[in-house]
């Protein structure tokens, strides 16, 4: 009961100084960096310079570096408190978050974002896929772009393109950050075959591209084998009318094999006599 008295009184004031010191302290050695604004870059557009200049230093800078995506810019690494990146070809695969960092001797580092924004691009998908009715059709699109584009597949009724009515629900879609997915199971060569639309949006802009959907029938795979299988028929029946036609004139064909044989016979006997 006597201790318990002045070891709170002790810890209020380990407290106080505590909540007191660092607050200054922390202000005074805040590093502060002034970096450029967000930008918007356009395929074919002006260079843009990414700057970042650190304003109020904690303790002697070491480094300093870019990052984009999470990973370090190879080649960004400098001693310098002043830093700039160029993007020479603004390009979408060129757009994300950027980030540059400044390293300290003896306090933790401190970085400031920079987000480089630029319409999405589609960097991949199928220009046509070729499928047999109860197969399944598989449809993607890749994209390039920050930020990642929200994505819509649509198909074309009647000339324009329409949300996929998934009615039958034989249609399934895999977004992710930068590509996506239509599948289609069960194919029917009815409703299915045509054009397919994947669209990409972020605050940018859109961008779509289409993919044709074909589908044979069950007995495409047949007709090669169809094919042959219907001229041995007609062969035969040409042959067969053939034949038939013949027959008639076959008695006195056989007449003339027998007048030959015996033109034989008498050659034989001509060169037995010999
Ligand atoms: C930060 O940069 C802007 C211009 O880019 C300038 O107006 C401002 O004074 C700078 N701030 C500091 C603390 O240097
Ligand atoms: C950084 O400093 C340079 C001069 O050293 C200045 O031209 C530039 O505008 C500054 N950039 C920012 C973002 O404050
Ligand atoms: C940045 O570097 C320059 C030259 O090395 C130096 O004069 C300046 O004081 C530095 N600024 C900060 C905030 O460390
Ligand atoms: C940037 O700074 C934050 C704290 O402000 C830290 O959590 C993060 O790890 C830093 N990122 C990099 C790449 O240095
Ligand atoms: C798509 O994103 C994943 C992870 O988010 C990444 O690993 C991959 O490189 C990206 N692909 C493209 C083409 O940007
Ligand atoms: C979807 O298709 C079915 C027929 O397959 C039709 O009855 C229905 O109205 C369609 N829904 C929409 C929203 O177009
Ligand atoms: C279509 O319907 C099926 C079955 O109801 C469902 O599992 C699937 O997620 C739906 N697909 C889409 C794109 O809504
Ligand atoms: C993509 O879809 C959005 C939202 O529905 C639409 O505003 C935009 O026009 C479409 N873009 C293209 C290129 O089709």
């Amino acid at each position: 009961m006597p201790r318990s008295g002045p070891l709170p009184a002790a810890f209020s004031l380990l407290l106080a100084t505590a909540a007191l010191l660092p607050g200054p302290a922390a202000a005074q050695n805040e590093p502060r960096i002034n970096a450029s604004e967000d930008v918007v870059i356009h395929l074919y557009g002006p260079a843009v310079t990414l700057q970042c200049n650190l304003t109020t230093s904690p303790s002697p800078l070491s480094a300093s570096y870019w990052v984009k995506n999470g990973e370090e810019i190879p080649g960004t690494r400098k001693p310098s408190n002043t830093t700039e990146y160029k993007i020479l070809k603004p390009r979408a695969e060129e757009s994300g978050e950027y980030l540059c960092v400044f390293v300290f001797s003896n306090s933790p580092i401190a970085n400031a974002t920079i987000e480089v924004r630029a319409i999405p691009d589609i960097t991949g998908h199928k220009r046509s896929e070729n499928k047999n009715e109860g197969q399944e059709a598989l449809m993607y699109c890749k994209s390039v772009g920050f930020p990642h584009p929200e994505w819509v597949w649509r198909k074309k009724v009647n000339g324009v393109f329409e949300d996929i009515n998934n009615s039958s629900g034989r249609f399934f879609i895999l977004n992710k950050d930068n590509y996506t997915e239509l599948s289609i199971t069960n194919l029917q060569i009815n409703e299915d075959p045509g054009e397919y639309q994947c669209n990409a949006t972020n605050q940018v802009g859109s961008v779509s591209v289409t993919t044709i959907l074909r589908v044979r029938s069950h007995l495409a795979p047949l007709w090669p084998f169809l094919g042959i299988l219907a001229e041995i028929v007609i062969l035969v029946v040409i042959i067969v009318i053939y034949e038939k036609r013949k027959r008639p004139d076959e008695v006195p064909d056989g007449k003339k094999t027998n007048s030959t044989n015996n033109h034989k016979d008498k050659n034989l006997r001509q060169r037995n006599t010999n």
